[in-house]
């Protein structure tokens, strides 16, 4: 049978909500990934080191034995540079929402004024602490990605040591971003590698393939699969896996979000394989990550293997992606 070995997986955009839905939710990622980048939507959101310690430590306390390093976040406002140094080596990446445009993000940024934000930002410069930017305007909603590039070209000019993650690229405009400027980054997810927009609303309504940002069209699949398969080095693997009780996403005003966190690597194995650029999924899940952030995880070793699996109906409330669709690789063994 063949099989696929990754090493220390690791899914840079990650989110684990929290009581029963994190309870229920986090042993999954923590099965298969050695670490997860996650998000800080929490209602209210992330923003203090004492919600900061207290979030880690319920997330730890929700997964089993498995090693798993929740590599914490804090919700962007203008904090202070005093402020930003006390919670730095608790951090990986502060998260800037523009306000209101996704799931839990109010409290976001509501104008990008660069000078109102540059102490903060000049100061994670310093301290070296990335920023991870959910890039949308509120214009149309299949042009707000590639509206937001001239913030992403603002925020990369006037602060150049930045480390600038433009999380879950869905458009051909994001992917020409990452050699225009040196300190500019990407996460993608797996379902922005699979789907298009034809997938979410071409035929019937697909509520569970439904997420900010939307799927576009399929050249900006391509130019997404061009960069993920050759594993471009400032290019990471980041799930976005949103997962949301299957009653808020099988209703009228379906709540945006994929569940993708338990079968992300199977599915990624499929794609990789699909283009004959298997050697290259090592680099996206992990390498890439790991040299970008600066990580070190603990070793993880998870085999695949190539055979038919039926991705589950549901994991407790939340509907997966590609429910009770067969898929061609499944996890062999963890260790
Ligand atoms: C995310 C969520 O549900 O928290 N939803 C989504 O559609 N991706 C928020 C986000 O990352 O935009
Ligand atoms: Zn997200």
């Amino acid at each position: 049978m063949k099989t696929h070995t990754l090493l220390m997986p690791l899914d840079m955009h990650l989110h684990l909500r929290d009581g029963v839905m994190l309870e229920n939710i986090a042993p999954l990622s923590a099965y298969s990934f050695s670490g997860g980048l996650v998000m800080p939507n929490l209602v209210p959101p992330v923003a203090t080191l004492e919600e900061i310690k207290a979030y880690k430590a319920r997330i730890m306390a929700s997964v089993p034995n498995d090693y798993f390093e929740p590599y914490m976040t804090l919700f962007y406002k203008n904090y202070d540079k005093k402020f930003l140094a006390s919670v730095a080596e608790h951090i990986v990446a502060i998260k800037l929402y523009p306000a209101g445009i996704t799931t839990n993000s109010e409290g976001g940024v509501a104008s990008f004024d660069i000078e109102q934000m540059r102490p903060t930002l000049e100061a994670m410069s310093v301290l070296g602490i990335p920023l991870c930017v959910h890039g949308e305007t509120d214009g149309f909603v299949m042009d707000r990605e590639a509206e937001f590039m001239s913030i992403y070209e603002l925020l990369a000019q006037n602060f150049p040591d930045l480390k600038i993650i433009m999380e879950h690229i869905t458009t051909k405009e994001a992917v020409a971003m990452l050699d225009k400027y040196e300190n500019l980054y990407a996460t993608i997810t797996v379902h922005h590698l699979l789907f298009t927009l034809d997938d979410v609303v071409g035929g019937m309504m697909m509520p569970h393939n439904f997420c900010k940002p939307i799927a576009k069209r399929p050249e900006d699949l391509d130019a997404l699969l061009s960069v993920a398969l050759e594993a471009h080095p400032k290019v990471m693997f980041g799930s976005d896996s949103a997962p949301h009780p299957k009653e808020k996403k099988e209703c009228s005003g379906c709540a945006a979000g994929v569940f993708s966190a338990p079968i992300a690597l199977q599915v990624l194995c499929e794609i990789f394989e699909q283009y004959d650029k298997l050697e290259n999924l090592q680099a996206f899940v992990s390498d890439n990550a790991q040299s970008i952030y600066k990580l070190c995880p603990e070793f993880k070793e998870v085999i695949l293997e190539k055979r038919p699996f039926v991705v589950p109906p549901h994991y407790s409330n939340v509907v997966p992606m590609l429910a009770n669709q067969t898929i061609s690789w499944a996890i062999r063994s963890v260790e």
